[in-house]
């Protein structure tokens, strides 16, 4: 079997990096009908899926690292070239990941139901969900969902009803029985049970246009100070940014800047700050450098660590880092700035 970093290598898509949507033909280097599984647990039935048919591309989407592990050494044992794997929150990555009218099927198996009504807005299956699914999926595209949670099925049915582009392949919103199903294993579980389960089938029959944002990864954004300061003096104000939040809002997405942890670099005196950016359902956690270039000259910039996606979030992080030294060092003035683009992301 082939070592992690291989298969993560192999069937992983490195999505932060990229362009969104994704060029599916080019990850599978074939273009070839397009079926996404949310939420695979430990893969089997994606893996039975690609294993029994070869020409169709399949992406899984799951958030745990642990349920990526088990999916990856399977589809490593079994050579399949077919299956890719997300690793992150299904409602951002099927927004942003896949072009409208691109998907045709999409499979979500036993769903977290989250029973406490308190905790019924962490549900997957949501209104503005539900939009974006319908959006995805090409004419004559389907997806199915399984739960045995008959509160979570009326909640499902009810977010269904209250769309417009998907419609029950039954006459009723779900049945109890789909001919021909492998169970899951959640599904053998609720089987073992005796419990009812419900599973949705709907397919999507309407034509509606919904244009393609294509969104580049943008250049880095860096920052540069110039003028006299003290490096003391800036070394204890980034020490003491730990711990400071902004929040913002963007395209009508909130945006919250947190700092985590400020370091002074041990080897070469620059400074260190460890930032959290959630803008929406992304939260990136990476670095920002304080470098001290020449006597008049600081750089503020992303640090190798994180490697984030360079969002509007992200950007605006190194600003407002630069602008609570410009606040404290009234000598320092911007000399340039690659944060200019806030369209992207
Ligand atoms: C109850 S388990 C079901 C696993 C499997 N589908 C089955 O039927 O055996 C739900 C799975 O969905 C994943 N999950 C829940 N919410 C998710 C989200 N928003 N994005 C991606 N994965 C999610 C969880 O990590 C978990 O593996």
């Amino acid at each position: 079997m082939a070592p992690l970093s291989e298969t993560i290598q192999k069937y992983t898509v490195p999505w932060l990096q990229g362009d969104w949507p994704v060029d599916w033909p080019q990850v599978f280097g074939q273009a070839g009908d397009l079926v996404l599984e949310i939420g695979f647990g430990n893969g089997r039935f994606l893996a039975d899926m690609a294993a029994a048919r070869s020409k169709v591309c399949f992406v899984g989407i799951e958030r745990a690292w642990g349920s990526i592990r088990r999916l990856l050494k399977r589809i490593d044992a079994r050579e399949l070239k077919n299956v890719r794997a997300l690793e992150g929150d299904a409602a951002f990555l099927l927004r942003h990941l896949f072009a409208p009218q691109s998907l045709s099927e999409v499979w979500i198996n036993f769903s977290d139901p989250w029973p406490k009504e308190r905790h019924h807005n962490r549900r997957l299956i949501r209104d503005a969900f539900a939009a974006v699914l319908g959006e995805r999926l090409k004419v004559g595209g389907e997806v199915t969902i399984a739960t045995d949670h008959a509160d979570y099925a009326a909640w499902i049915a009810d977010v269904l009803a209250r769309q417009s582009l998907l419609q029950s392949v039954y006459e009723t919103p779900f049945v109890h029985e789909l001919p021909g199903r492998v169970p899951t294993k959640y599904e053998q579980r609720a089987i073992d049970a005796g419990l009812p389960i419900h599973y949705f089938a709907w397919r999507r029959d309407v034509a509606l246009s919904v244009e393609t944002r294509i969104q580049k990864v943008g250049d880095m954004p860096n920052v540069i100070l110039e003028g006299e300061y003290k490096r003391g003096d800036i070394q204890s104000l980034v020490a003491r940014m730990a711990g400071r939040v902004w929040r913002e809002t963007h395209r009508d997405i909130w945006a919250v800047i947190k700092v985590l942890e400020s370091y002074r670099q041990l080897d070469d005196g620059h400074g260190l700050i460890a930032v959290m950016v959630r803008e929406g359902e992304l939260a990136q956690y990476f670095g920002i450098s304080i470098v001290f270039r020449r006597r008049d000259q600081l750089l503020i910039k992303l640090s190798s660590i994180g490697q984030p996606r360079p969002t509007w979030g992200v950007k605006l992080a190194v600003m407002k880092v630069a602008d609570v030294i410009l606040e404290a060092q009234p000598s320092l003035r911007v000399a340039s700035r690659t944060v200019g683009n806030w369209g992207d992301g």
